[in-house]
């Protein structure tokens, strides 16, 4: 111990190579959301009193504070405890589902709504929208990797026209492998229940993922072009950032959105589109709802607009390494608006038209 003076510092000059690469990894970590990798990362740094420590900062715009501090331990753990809390680090992208969900829900019938409130694990307290990302957040799961190609459909390059027999496969050719077949799947899943026990499907997972997927297929760019994946290999700028096209349609264009026109707060958001559309628009919304000869879901014609909207707005004037500012952002901010709602009006439309009779187990109690 009476060395420590010069152990500390070898160790400290080791570290001092380690901390770029930490700090990388622990800006990727964290940039997708992840809050236990800063935990990690604090302890690791925060164990010796005798070193300075680092820590990151991500907030939800993205952008990043990188800080050191010395000072007691005390200071340093109360500090680090107070971070953990900060909101920021919670994972992007849920903003699309979860307004599409809540639009939902404020349209459901009595009797859908009830089931629905009956389907959600207790700790959704009765709020669909509350978990219309849990498909996103497993999907890297590896029991859950098989329901990766549910979230698209991959069209022929530049064909801009969709066809289920076509299209609805998985890269293996497996058939309705897509966001289509997988809509079809989870609404007969949840229309079979109380009819017959032959399979036994776990229903809350049903009921999300057509929720989930009722977002995607209605997002032009999860039914887009198999060259370029949708356009995730379409690298782009938005304003200064480097991203790609189809995170651009997921998350960006709503993120800016959120912040140039509704203050980052995204219940303002939904009450202003839904009031947009259903309130004083003069559109008529039977006309989303409708589905074609006698159906419970009818998710083709929604792939439809959608490859038509990704070839005349997604992908026009968006090469690759193109810079997307204003121009871009203001002229799809309305189509963006428009799909989340039409979104939540079909699937409250296709939960409505599922739960029609009272559901089983309320009306046997
Ligand atoms: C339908 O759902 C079941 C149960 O989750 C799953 O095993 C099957 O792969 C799904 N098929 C499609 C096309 O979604
Ligand atoms: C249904 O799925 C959810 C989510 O995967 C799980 O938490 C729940 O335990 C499952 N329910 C049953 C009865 O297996
Ligand atoms: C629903 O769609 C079908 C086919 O597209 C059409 O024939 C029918 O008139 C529509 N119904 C309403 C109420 O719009
Ligand atoms: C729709 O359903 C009604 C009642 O179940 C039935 O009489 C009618 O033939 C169906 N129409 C089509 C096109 O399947
Ligand atoms: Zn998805």
């Amino acid at each position: 111990m009476r060395n420590r003076g010069r152990i500390s510092f070898r160790r400290k000059s080791r570290r001092a190579h380690l901390m770029p690469a930490l700090v990388g990894l622990e800006v990727l970590l964290a940039s997708k959301g992840s809050k236990l990798s800063m935990l990690t990362y604090w302890v690791f740094h925060c164990s010796s009193r005798f070193l300075w420590w680092w820590g990151v900062l991500v907030f939800d715009s993205g952008a990043l504070v990188l800080f050191h501090a010395s000072g007691s331990l005390m200071v340093k753990w109360i500090l680090m405890i107070l971070l953990q809390f900060l909101p920021g680090a919670v994972s992007w992208g849920k903003e699309g589902h979860y307004a599409t969900c809540k639009i939902a829900e404020g349209l459901l019938s009595e009797e859908a709504s009830a089931a629905v409130k009956e389907l959600l694990p207790d700790y959704a307290g009765g709020d669909l929208a509350s978990l219309c990302s849990w498909p996103d957040e497993i999907r890297h799961n590896h029991i859950w990797r098989w329901t990766s190609p549910l979230h698209y459909i991959d069209t022929p390059d530049f064909k801009c026209n969709y066809g289920y027999c076509r299209d609805c496969h998985d890269l293996a050719a497996h058939k309705d492998m897509c966001v289509a077949g997988a809509i079809y799947n989870y609404t007969s899943q949840l229309t079979a229940h109380g009819l017959s026990n032959l399979e036994n499907y776990n229903l809350t997972e049903a009921l999300l993922f057509l929720s989930h997927f009722m977002g995607d297929i209605h997002q032009p760019l999860h039914v887009g072009f198999t060259g370029d994946a949708g356009g995730n290999t379409i690298i782009v700028r938005w304003f200064r950032r480097k991203s790609n096209l189809h995170h651009v349609w997921d998350n960006l264009i709503i993120e800016s959105a959120l912040k140039k026109f509704y203050s980052s707060d995204l219940a303002t958001m939904i009450e202003i589109i839904r009031t947009k559309y259903l309130v004083d628009s003069t559109a008529d919304i039977s006309l989303w709802e409708n589905c074609t000869s006698n159906q419970t879901a009818c998710p083709n014609p929604y792939a439809s607009e959608s490859i038509s909207f990704a070839c005349k707005y997604a992908y026009r004037n968006a090469t690759p390494g193109s810079s997307l500012g204003d121009e871009f952002f203001l002229s799809r901010l309305p189509l963006v608006e428009k799909r989340l709602v039409q979104g939540g009006v079909r699937l409250a439309a296709t939960l409505n038209r599922i739960f029609l009779r009272p559901h089983p187990s309320i009306s046997v109690a």
